[in-house]
């Protein structure tokens, strides 16, 4: 596997070879959800690439930059072992200067739910996938739906601005308990960890709702709260797969999410239905 620091020498080599690229953006500490993004690109592309790269723009003030779980000589282990082909580790230095051209994430489905909860982080996600994907230019760029709304974005962004790669959306892979993997679930301690299985427990309630033809999206979300309770919960939205908000559940056209602090982590989670 080669270790590529420098996005110019980066764009060469991967120039030279002229074969098809499946990309894995991650900002490390990987986790088996990251590694089932890798094989699935493993799977459909000559060449694979990962990037392990703790994205400042995409942190607010006061949230966990400094303290975001780092695990080099482990993920590159991971990386070396899932068949990864190059990992491009930059530096911040190698992405960023001091004044830059950026990009903002669209008004309605930017602003709402994890927008609204993190004003700007979506403008840090976009803008730093754009330079990934214009540095990488792979066939195939790899993104996991537990990350809906960003999975969404980038959609979107992909769409709007004409980019030649097909994004994929890989399913959310959870720990035998159901809690959702997580790079920041490292912040929980024992109890808190049990508290967040709360979350995908809510999930599994409102699909049980959903089974027994409760559609109507205010009884779903009371049912939610009731399995959440105590948790602070940050929002709970049932939407349709355009982000658009819904009334009723649409089988084959639904995504509930939560995000809820469990002490002082902020975790997330969604279905598709
Ligand atoms: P990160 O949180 O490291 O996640 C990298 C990719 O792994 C994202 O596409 C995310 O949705 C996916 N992923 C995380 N947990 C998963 C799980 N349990 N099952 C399946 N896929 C999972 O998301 C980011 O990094 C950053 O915002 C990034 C896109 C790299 C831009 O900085």
């Amino acid at each position: 596997m080669k270790i590529i620091v420098n996005p110019l020498e980066l764009k060469k080599y991967l120039k030279e070879n002229n074969k098809t690229i499946g990309f894995v953006p991650t900002m490390g500490a990987l986790h088996d959800g990251h590694i089932t993004l890798i094989k699935e690109a493993r799977k459909a592309n000559q060449l694979v690439v990962v990037s392990i790269f703790v994205n400042p723009t995409q942190f607010l003030k006061g949230e966990d930059l400094d303290k975001y779980p780092k695990k080099d000589e482990a993920d590159k282990q991971i990386c070396e072992m899932s068949g990864v082909d190059v990992l491009f580790f930059p530096n911040a230095n190698n992405i960023y200067t001091e004044d830059e051209v950026s990009l903002v994430a669209p008004s309605i489905r930017g602003y709402v739910l994890e927008g609204n909860s993190r004003p700007g982080h979506f403008n840090g996600v976009l803008t730093v996938v754009m330079k990934l994907l214009n540095i990488v230019t792979p066939t195939n760029a790899y993104f996991g739906k537990k990350d809906a709304q960003q999975l969404n974005l980038i959609k979107l962004m992909v769409k709007q601005l004409f980019m030649s790669v097909n994004i994929i959306a890989i399913d959310t892979v959870r720990d035998s308990d159901g809690l959702a993997m997580s790079s920041r679930n490292i912040y929980l301690s024992k109890n808190e960890r049990a508290e967040a299985l709360k979350i995908s427990s809510s999930l599994y309630e409102a699909s049980k709702l959903i089974s027994n033809s409760i559609l109507k999206v205010e009884t779903i979300k009371d049912g939610m709260k009731k399995i959440l309770n105590p948790l602070e919960i940050e929002y709970i939205e049932i939407l349709n797969r355009e982000f658009e908000y819904l009334d009723s559940v649409e089988i084959g056209n639904t995504i509930i999410l939560v995000e809820a602090k469990v002490g002082k982590t902020r975790l997330l989670d969604n279905i598709w239905l």
